[in-house]
């Protein structure tokens, strides 16, 4: 049993509790208890609620740990020659995936599956307790299912993403066979979801409802890369599909928002800028889908070619100062908009039940995170009720 206490500041992002839409409850304490939340209430309350001393965290305020509900964290190798390149003018292109593919296809096992602990263990240091993970640096049947299997040692939130380009030296329609065949056969055991790059340089919007289909019938869950590049049919193709999310929506039109609004309650917009900021692009329009009615999440898309970054404090503090979005709608879509990306209610909130996942901050209240731009105000992580 873990109890904090003297919470200046607690974001329960229950709206059942609290002010305001992140359910903030002041001078607050919270108790975990065999890994969830087990109590939330006033700290003068709390010793009635748990057998243990309460820390106290001095005013602090106290956030659920972030949810980032889009990385590729499953790579060898970097591209810092592309990025220098890229900082010199240098367009950013799909075709830049080959070149993690061919160090990912050269690495050992134990080499990925380090790769992955080590980038979990920093978003983890700046307050990311839940983490979804996609291949797609393989693209062979054998190097897409390895990179499911060292995914898999840091989450449940695998996704397979055979269809992020087409290989080298391959033809289109014989590789989308064997995505959607024997590829995804051997994948789908280790994977929960499905995604497909629908973009300039990588899948047509045909193509990706081919991938997205056999994805289905296997039983996965689906997610969609859509409109990062280029305007195109990938989110309209998500929303119709039912996908969980459309991921990147930087070049949307009235009909794609309107699509994304209807479907709220099924689909969310889950924007990347991160991947903006460091392709040098324009970011993606948050306050047009939020005041859509869209539900917004904020996730990293770390990767070592677009977005090598795990920092969820960054991606809110561009949300915030470049997309339009408040400091509290970006905490809220950092944390419990990417559980609704992921289809989860046991994480990004705290309600009693709830996994003990929490981030103390260094500061007394939320707004902070983006008001600092690149501080550490990560005082200390709270994974499964334990302190790390
Ligand atoms: O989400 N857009 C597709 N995939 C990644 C980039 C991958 C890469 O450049 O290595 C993304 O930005
Ligand atoms: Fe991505």
């Amino acid at each position: 049993m873990l109890a904090l206490s003297g919470i200046g500041e607690l974001v329960t992002n229950d709206s059942g509790r609290g002010s305001g839409p992140l359910g903030i409850v002041r001078d607050a304490a919270i108790v975990f208890d065999d890994g969830l939340v087990s109590w939330v209430g006033s700290s003068g309350d709390v010793a009635k609620h748990c057998d243990v001393a309460p820390i106290d965290v001095a005013g602090r305020a106290v956030i659920p740990g972030f949810v980032d509900s889009h990385t590729h964290l499953v790579f060898a190798g970097d591209r810092a020659a592309e990025f220098e390149a890229r900082m010199a003018g240098k367009p950013y292109a799909a075709g830049g995936i080959k070149t993690t593919m061919v160090a990912t296809r050269d690495a050992t096992d134990e080499q990925l599956r380090a790769n992955v602990l080590r980038l979990a263990d920093e978003a983890l240091r700046s307050g990311t307790t839940t983490l979804e993970v996609k291949s797609g640096y393989g693209l062979s049947v054998r190097d897409e299912a390895r990179s499911l299997v060292a995914a898999a040692a840091v989450t449940v939130e695998t996704t397979f993403l055979g269809a992020h380009v087409v290989p080298p030296d391959t033809d289109a329609d014989d590789y989308l066979a064997i995505v959607c065949g024997e590829m995804l056969k051997v994948c789908a055991p280790h994977a929960k979801w499905i995604d497909v790059f629908c973009d300039r340089g990588a899948f047509d919007v045909d193509q990706a409802r081919v991938v997205l289909s056999a994805g289905k019938a296997a039983g996965l869950g689906l997610r969609i890369h859509a409109n990062q590049l280029q305007h195109g049919g990938g989110v309209q193709l998500g929303v119709e599909m039912g996908a969980a999310s459309c991921d990147h929506c930087t070049h949307l039109d009235s009909s794609d928002i309107d699509a994304l609004s209807a479907a709220s309650q099924f689909t969310v917009a889950t924007l990347l800028p991160a991947a903006e900021l460091c392709t040098k692009s324009a970011f993606p329009n948050a306050r047009a889908l939020l005041d859509a009615g869209v539900k917004v999440a904020l996730a990293s898309d770390c990767n070592p070619g677009s977005s090598y970054t795990t920092s969820m404090p960054l991606v809110i503090s561009l949300a915030v100062i470049n997309m339009g979005m408040t400091p509290s709608e970006a905490l809220w879509s950092a944390t419990a908009g990417g559980a609704a990306a992921l289809r989860r209610s046991d994480v990004g909130n705290f309600t009693v039940g709830s996994r003990g996942d929490a981030v103390v901050l260094d500061a007394q209240s939320h707004v902070h995170v983006a008001y600092r731009p690149g501080v550490h105000l990560v005082k200390s992580v709270v994974r499964n009720g334990e302190l790390i």
